[in-house]
């Protein structure tokens, strides 16, 4: 028999949840928190030490060192029997009991930075404080851009700001939905803008559309539809100004089926489209290129709720076949793609970002 791989936090949590000495230990350190291994499902891919920065803190790196260690010795904590009793040996080739086919374990992906791409450019964010508005505006900072970071929330942008000390980084509170605000963003980035990423967005509550309260479509389309035009609106005369301007607007999956929301969500994001596709269309020509990446599911601070018994049956049926979960920065990759000049010939698309899940 052979002896088993020794784990280490570059290891996936699918290797360590396979491992015959890993696995329980995380699935009792789960118990503990009452927790099933099931929660780990769409990170399974992702190293373990990515936990730390993922849980901010809640899973910190002195416990993924005390894990690596208690691996290290064979620390199967007592109780454990459910642990599988054969579990494969988690070389580079293990299959799960539900795959038909072998899964390789995969390289993890890492941010690389184009040094420079942003420099002398200013780019407004919005949605910056959390997910993948702060993933981008921080991708836009580093690759020496100005930033004028907007968020509902004070905490959560000077929490960013102090994250990026010596970037070129301008916060400001703001509602995209206030007519004012939105005038004090643009006024703020000044004479030039090059890029608008429209991030800020909300959720619904799963409802279909017999049991949709006007509230819930007010607030919704408040924000993901009102204050992504607003913002869009403000900035297109300064960008005609200049000849040119790169906005990337944030739809979804949602944009593209409609099993993965309630009503509101959803036509709130075939919206966002329709903006996309009717400004692309009319500024093209003026130099203006107008985008919509669709992300998939990304680990956020976004809040889902279910409030329909009909609407959470139906959508968790349809999420069966969803990937893994991505990290905003992957996401920020494709949004800084857009914005940037490498997506120079690129006006009018809805780029799915979403590890495949339009094509199923
Ligand atoms: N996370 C996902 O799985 C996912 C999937 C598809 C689409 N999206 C879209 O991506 C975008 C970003 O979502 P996220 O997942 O990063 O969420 P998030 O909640 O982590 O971040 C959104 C940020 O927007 C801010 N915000 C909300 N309303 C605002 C308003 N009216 N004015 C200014 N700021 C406001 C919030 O304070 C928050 O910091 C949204 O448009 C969302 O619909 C997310």
């Amino acid at each position: 028999m052979s002896t088993p791989k020794t784990l280490t936090g570059d290891d996936s949590i699918k290797t360590w949840l396979e491992h015959p000495v890993g696995g329980p230990i995380i699935r009792d350190l789960l118990a503990q928190s009452g927790q099933d291994p099931d929660v780990l499902r769409p990170v399974q891919r992702l190293a373990i030490k990515r936990l730390v920065k993922l849980s901010k803190g809640q899973f910190s790196q002195e416990m993924v060192d005390q894990l690596v260690a208690r691996a290290a010795a064979g620390e199967v904590p007592v109780g454990a029997a459910d642990a599988p009793a054969a579990a494969p040996e988690p070389t580079t080739e293990s299959a799960d009991a539900g795959d038909t086919v072998p899964v390789v374990e995969r390289p993890e992906w890492v941010e690389r930075l184009d040094q420079g791409r942003f420099a002398g450019k200013t780019v407004i964010v919005t949605g910056a404080g959390s997910g993948i508005g702060r993933a981008t505006a921080s991708r836009v900072a580093r690759e020496g851009g100005r930033v004028i970071a907007v968020d509902v929330s004070q905490e959560r942008l000077d929490d960013f700001a102090s994250e990026h000390d010596g970037a070129e980084i301008l916060t400001l509170v703001a509602d995209i939905t206030d007519d004012a605000k939105v005038a004090e963003i643009v006024a703020a980035a000044g004479d030039r803008i090059d890029g608008l990423a429209n991030i800020a967005g909300i959720m619904d509550d799963m409802t279909p559309i017999g049991e949709l309260t006007d509230a819930v479509w007010k607030r919704v389309f408040s924000v993901n539809v009102d204050g992504t035009m607003k913002l869009m609106r403000a900035v297109v005369p300064v960008m005609l100004a200049r000849g040119t301007g790169s906005i990337v607007n944030t739809a979804s999956e949602a944009a593209l089926r409609g099993s993965a929301a309630g009503v509101a969500y959803t036509a709130s994001k075939h919206a966002v489209v329709g903006l996309t596709k009717s400004t692309a269309f009319m500024y093209g020509p003026s130099g203006l290129r107008v985008n919509a990446v669709a992300p998939g599911a990304t680990i956020t601070n976004i809040e889902a709720t279910f409030a329909s018994p009909l609407g959470a049956q139906r959508v968790r049926q349809a999420m069966a076949i969803l990937p893994d979960a991505a990290e905003a920065e992957a996401l920020a990759a494709s949004i800084t793609f857009l914005l940037s000049d490498d997506g120079v010939n690129i006006n009018g698309v809805v780029l799915a970002s979403d590890g495949g899940w339009s094509a199923a």
